[in-house]
């Protein structure tokens, strides 16, 4: 009967909790980068190690293939694998039954914990393996946002992105090879981001100032009737516009004008 392949998350050769340490040392086959395996070889596993990264049809094949002969594949992931990571791709060739993942956290998660700031208001994009167009247009709205860079677009990359297409001032922390040995934070603003030169195993978190620790951004649906203008009580009551716009799904970035006009208490 094939196994099922386990997946991985680590930082800097530390996995997160007791299945995934299960998984690494009941292994006959670990697979994953040269640094994962090399990280981890200090914790004597046991498992063949097998470079393989980067070429995911050769490695779907291998998992495959070494877990239909009943032989228990692990594979090393950066961090959460469901997250941009390695889960998309065997998943969807292998069956989602097929796999065992033991997520570390995520390389956003640790980015946000150096910055000390929460991150559950945060728009998160990439250009690992994306064009970076789109993780500019993603972000360079949000009071609070992180990418995902890579070798291809690398933090300095983002950061003249950014100022060249008209992104507001951010606080910008630059976190580097998150949880190895040579971590890195420096903070520093756009101009600093777009003019250094960084490595691209990075998160850059991206802050409106101001806007590290104010609650989620929601939209304020039904002000009391004080926060507007209007002529002797000549406005649709708090109840009634926050019916009317939640009732209108509205996207999170946009501008509506006007439901009702008058007062303005309903636009948004
Ligand atoms: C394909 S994504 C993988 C994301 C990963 N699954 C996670 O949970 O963060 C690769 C990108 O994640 C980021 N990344 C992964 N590991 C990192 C680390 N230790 N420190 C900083 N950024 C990291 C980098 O932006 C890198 O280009």
């Amino acid at each position: 009967m094939a196994e099922r392949v386990s997946i991985v998350g680590l930082h800097g050769g530390a996995w997160y909790g007791p299945s995934a340490e299960r998984a690494l040392r009941g292994a006959d086959l670990l697979v994953g980068a040269a640094r994962q395996l090399e990280d981890l070889a200090p914790a004597g596993l046991g498992g063949e190690p097998v470079e393989l990264w980067g070429r995911m049809d050769e490695l779907a094949e291998l998992c495959a293939g070494r877990a239909a002969q009943g032989r228990r594949v692990c594979v090393l992931a950066a961090g959460d694998p469901g997250f941009f990571g390695v889960v998309r791709l065997l998943a969807a060739r292998l069956g989602p039954d097929a796999l065992d993942v033991h997520p570390a956290p995520s390389s956003v998660s640790l980015a946000f914990a150096r910055a000390g700031l929460p991150w559950d208001d945060a728009v998160v994009a990439t250009c690992h393996g994306r064009p970076l167009a789109g993780a500019v247009a993603a972000v360079s709205g949000s009071p609070k946002a992180a990418v995902l860079v890579s070798p291809d677009s690398p933090p300095e990359a983002l950061g003249a992105a950014l100022v060249a297409a008209g992104c507001p001032e951010r606080d910008v922390w630059v976190c580097t090879r998150l949880g190895e040995g040579d971590e890195s934070v420096v903070c520093t603003d756009l101009a600093g981001l777009a003019g250094g030169c960084f490595d691209p195993l990075s998160v850059v978190v991206l802050v409106s100032p101001g806007a590290g620790v104010a609650g989620a951004a929601g939209v304020a649906w039904g002000l009391d009737e004080a926060a507007y203008e209007h002529r002797a009580g000549m406005i649709t009551k708090a109840e009634v516009r926050a019916v009317a716009l939640a009732k209108l799904s509205l996207p999170p970035r946009g501008v509506l004008w006007d439901v009702g006009a008058g007062s303005g208490s309903v636009a948004v």
